[in-house]
C-alpha cells in the first residue's frame, strides 16, 4: 500500500505517523506544506528490500549510496533511476524547519484555534460549518476551512475578502472529476464528495500569519454575514444612503451651493 500523506508530516492517526501506516509513505515539502524546502519531498519505507531499490534509483540507478559507505570499492549502474535527490541548500532550508518542528505545529495550533474561536458564533446560528476534530486523530493543524451552505455563498465570501487583500481559496476539484480520471474510469456520481468540494473554502494559514492578520479575516469575514442578514429594503437604504453622500459634494459643486465640499470617501 502507497499512502498518499503530501501534507501530513506531524499528523497522527489512532497514534501512528501518517505516512508510516502502509508500505510506502509520501511526504512533500512543496512551499504550500507546513514544512517547505520549495520542491521536494520524502518516501518512507516499512520494507528493506525496497528500501535498498529505492536508494539506488535515487541515484541515478547506481550503488554509488553504497560506495560512499566503504561497503563496495567502486559504483556502476545497476537499476533504472534518475536524479531525485534534493540539493543541499535546499536540504538545509527544510532541516532548519524540522528542527523547530513543534515550535512551527505550536504557531499553526494557535491560528486554527483562534479561528476556530473566533468563528463559532457563525456555525451555532448555523452560517457554516467548522472543521471537525476527530478523536484517534492528532491534526497537523495544514489547513482551516469554512464548510458553506452553497458555492454561490462559497464565490461571494471569497470575492468579499478579497476587497480587503485577504487570499481564502477554494480546495481542490474532487479527483474522480480530473480529465485524466473520468478518460481512464469513466465519469462518477459522488455528490457527498462533491457537495463539500463546491462548498468549501480555505482561509489564510501559514508559519508566518500574525494574529492580529488572523483577528482581521475574523473580522471580515463576521462582518460579511452582519451584511448579508440584513433584510433587502436595510440594504437598498444604506446603498441610496451612500450614494447621496458620495454625489453629494458634486452635485453641490456644480450648482454652486456648497464650495470646496470635502469628498465623503
Ligand atoms: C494529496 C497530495 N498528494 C500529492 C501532492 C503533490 O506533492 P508534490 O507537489 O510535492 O509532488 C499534493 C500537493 O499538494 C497533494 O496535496
Amino acid at each position: 500500500m502507497i499512502e498518499d500523506a503530501a501534507q501530513a508530516v506531524n499528523a497522527k492517526y489512532k497514534g501512528r505517523y501518517l505516512g508510516t501506516i502502509g508500505h510506502i509513505g509520501c511526504y512533500s515539502f512543496h512551499d504550500t506544506k507546513n514544512y517547505s524546502m520549495g520542491e521536494g519531498g520524502a518516501i518512507l519505507i516499512n520494507d528493506l528490500e525496497m528500501s535498498k531499490r529505492a536508494e539506488v534509483i535515487r541515484e541515478k540507478g547506481t550503488n554509488r549510496s553504497q560506495f560512499f559507505r566503504g561497503e563496495i570499492d567502486k559504483y556502476s549502474w545497476v537499476d533504472i533511476g534518475s536524479s531525485y535527490l534534493p540539493s543541499e541548500i535546499n536540504a538545509a532550508l527544510l532541516y532548519g524547519q524540522l528542527e523547530r518542528i513543534e515550535s512551527i505545529h505550536n504557531k499553526r495550533k494557535t491560528i486554527y484555534d483562534t479561528y476556530a474561536q473566533g468563528l463559532k458564533d457563525l456555525e451555532n446560528e448555523n452560517l457554516l460549518r467548522l472543521p471537525i476534530a476527530l478523536d484517534n486523530a492528532k491534526t497537523n493543524y495544514h489547513m482551516f476551512y469554512l464548510l458553506l451552505k452553497d458555492s454561490e455563498t462559497k464565490f461571494d465570501l471569497l470575492k468579499y475578502l478579497k476587497t480587503y487583500g485577504i487570499q481564502s481559496t477554494f480546495h481542490y476539484i474532487p479527483l474522480h472529476k480530473s480529465t485524466y480520471y473520468e478518460n481512464q474510469y469513466g465519469a462518477k456520481d459522488l455528490p457527498i464528495t462533491e457537495g463539500c468540494s463546491g462548498r468549501l473554502l480555505r482561509l489564510p494559514i501559514h508559519n508566518s500569519l500574525s494574529l492580529s492578520e488572523v483577528n482581521f479575516v475574523i473580522k471580515k469575514i463576521k462582518k460579511y454575514w452582519e451584511y448579508s442578514m440584513l433584510p433587502k429594503r436595510v440594504k437598498a437604504y444604506l446603498l441610496v444612503h451612500v450614494a447621496f453622500f458620495y454625489l453629494l459634494p458634486f452635485t453641490s459643486n456644480v450648482k454652486g451651493g456648497i464650495k470646496n465640499a470635502p469628498l465623503l470617501i
